[in-house]
């Protein structure tokens, strides 16, 4: 993405937040500065629970095995990079007993998935079609 932060400071576009404004109050930024860095952003949860923790975590159902599949096809595709694709590791999304998850932004979908064949139509049909894989969903459209 030309330009950026560094950009907007230098032709003077980027108020710097005063300390005593509050941190949800984002009015203050220009609307360029709110367009998303990366087409889409793809965030795994890759957190670990003992097993007898009482809830079930990711990283107990192959999260990591498969958030580094779809970081590696990505890159096979040539979808990574600036304002392109971006695959990353999280900590607990609070949605575990749906899990394992993976949510992709900036639209803020939400699935599931269970080996490569779900990641590699994630990878085909969203990142690289744009059209959500309804069977992997775990919040299902309102009709
Ligand atoms: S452990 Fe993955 S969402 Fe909580």
């Amino acid at each position: 993405m030309p330009g950026g932060v560094t950009a907007a400071k230098s032709a003077g576009r980027y108020n710097r937040p005063k300390a005593t404004q509050k941190s949800h109050d984002i009015e203050f930024l220009p609307a360029k500065l709110m367009d998303p860095f990366y087409k889409y952003h793809v965030f795994f949860c890759l957190n670990q629970r003992d097993p007898d923790a009482g809830r079930p975590s990711c990283a107990n159902c192959n999260a990591q095995a498969m958030q580094e599949y779809a970081k590696k096809r990505v890159k096979q595709l040539g979808l990574a990079g600036d304002g392109k694709v971006r695959i990353n590791k999280a900590g607990c999304l609070e949605r575990c007993e749906l899990g394992p998850v993976v949510v992709v932004y900036p639209e803020g979908t939400w699935y599931t998935y269970v080996d490569e064949a779900d990641i590699d139509e994630i990878v085909d049909s969203h990142l690289v079609n744009g059209k959500i894989v309804e069977r992997l969903l775990i919040d299902q459209p309102v009709v």
